[in-house]
């Protein structure tokens, strides 16, 4: 298996982007697969939507994109995605790329590996979480999923987190910078949250990444100018806050 990159959650953070995919080029890997929210919350939507066009094999349906073209869905956001989320319709819908992200699919399987943005019980919208919160996956059931449901494919990965850790059938194992890389065992089952390029939430502010070359994970993290990403998002009047968290990794 020739060693391939998971991305996920760009959020219109073209800087962070720029330099990820910076980052893969140096490291010789040419097959990217995006995980879906490509747009959303950041400031340059179009720019990374044609940008993941260019460099990924597969680009899979997140619940931003979801909501960028089924303003009907009555998806519930918060305020501040709300704003955010009708900011990017709009440049969207004048950039005309909607109906290239209309025929996206939310999860692809291709041999064991399943690519999903949520999860494998909700493939949009579904969060995994350490503790129960708002009926969304705890690690508890993560573990028993992996028991029970992965039957026809052996790895998940999943982004919609912006949280990286990898699940095993014996305990959960966070990425941090002592420890990066993990060896997988030959049969072993395997729930891999990539993390997120553009809105990292582990108070990490760096873009975060996966590769995998069939036999060990790799988590990267990549600094990139965030003051830049920023100040377009302060200009160009979306909400503050959002530029703010940048800086903090959450
Ligand atoms: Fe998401």
């Amino acid at each position: 298996m020739s060693t391939f990159a998971v991305i996920s959650d760009v959020h219109g953070n073209l800087e962070a982007l720029q330099a990820v995919l910076t980052k893969i080029d140096e490291l010789g890997v040419t097959s990217i697969y995006s995980l879906g929210d490509v747009v959303g919350y950041g400031p340059d939507p179009e720019a990374c939507v044609l940008l993941t066009e260019k460099h990924c094999c597969l680009r899979l349906m997140g619940n931003h994109e979801y909501a960028v073209v089924h303003p009907e869905s009555g998806v519930t956001f918060n305020a501040t995605a709300k704003l955010a989320l009708d900011w990017t319709r709009q440049r969207i819908q004048e950039a005309r790329l909607e109906d290239r992200i209309s025929e996206l699919q939310p999860f692809h399987q291709q041999g064991e590996t399943l690519f999903v943005h949520g999860s494998v019980q909700n493939a949009l919208y579904e969060y995994l979480v350490e503790s129960d919160r708002n009926g969304h996956s705890t690690f508890d059931e993560v573990v028993e999923s992996l028991e029970n449901d992965f039957i026809y494919f052996r790895l998940c990965f999943v982004g919609h987190n912006h949280k990286p850790f990898l699940a095993t059938t014996e305990g959960f194992l966070h990425p941090h910078d002592g420890l990066r890389e993990f060896q997988v065992p030959q049969e072993e089952r395997l729930y891999v949250s990539v993390g997120s390029v553009g809105q990292p939430r582990d108070r990490d502010p760096r873009a975060c990444f996966v590769t995998y070359d069939g036999a060990k994970i790799t988590y990267h993290r990549v600094a990139y100018p965030f003051e830049i990403t920023a100040g377009k998002i302060r200009s160009r009047g979306l909400p503050g806050v959002l530029a703010d968290r940048l800086a903090l990794g959450r």
